[in-house]
């Protein structure tokens, strides 16, 4: 079953919004088979971004990940990469769907609350950086049958 790789950022944890933003994952139907509260160093955090070193908000956004702690998540689900990417909506929240998490909870690209891996092998990237393979946890859900054929 495909895997993405989500995290609630420092702004997120400091506005108290981690709840609510789970929730919306939870409710879509994907699973939870990761989870945990980390201090992001410049190691990983340079690592999570390496695709933008050079650019001008490459720094910036380096810093802010780094800033305060952040949720690290792991949700498996029927094409959960691309769905996790609508639910979040787009990177700047000013031009988010409303009804997205990014559409309503943030207003400023430079704190737009959530990160969502882009594909599934920018995902299994994601996964592998901040998860120990034992920390990832394999167990069924007795909603399981109820969400797909
Ligand atoms: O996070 P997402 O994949 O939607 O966007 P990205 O293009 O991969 O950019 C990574 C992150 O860099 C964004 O989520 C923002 O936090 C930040 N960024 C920014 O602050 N200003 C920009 N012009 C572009 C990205
Ligand atoms: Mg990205």
């Amino acid at each position: 079953m495909e895997r993405t790789f989500i995290m609630l950022k420092p702004d997120a944890v400091q506005r108290g919004l981690a709840g609510e933003m789970i929730v919306r994952f939870e409710k879509k139907g994907f699973k939870l088979v990761g989870m945990k509260l980390i201090q992001v160093d410049r190691t990983l955090a340079e690592e999570h971004y390496a695709e933008h070193r050079g650019k001008g908000f490459f720094e910036p956004t380096v810093a802010y990940i780094m800033s305060s702690p952040v949720v690290a998540l792991v949700w498996e689900g029927k094409n959960v990469v691309a769905l996790a990417r609508e639910l979040m909506g787009a990177t700047n929240p000013a031009n988010a769907n409303p009804g997205s998490i990014r559409g309503m909870y943030a207003m400023d690209i430079s704190r737009n609350v959530i990160h969502g891996s882009d594909s599934v092998t920018s995902a299994e990237r994601e996964i592998a950086l901040y998860f120990k393979p034992e920390e990832l946890v394999d167990y069924r859900k007795a909603s399981d049958e109820w969400l797909s054929e």
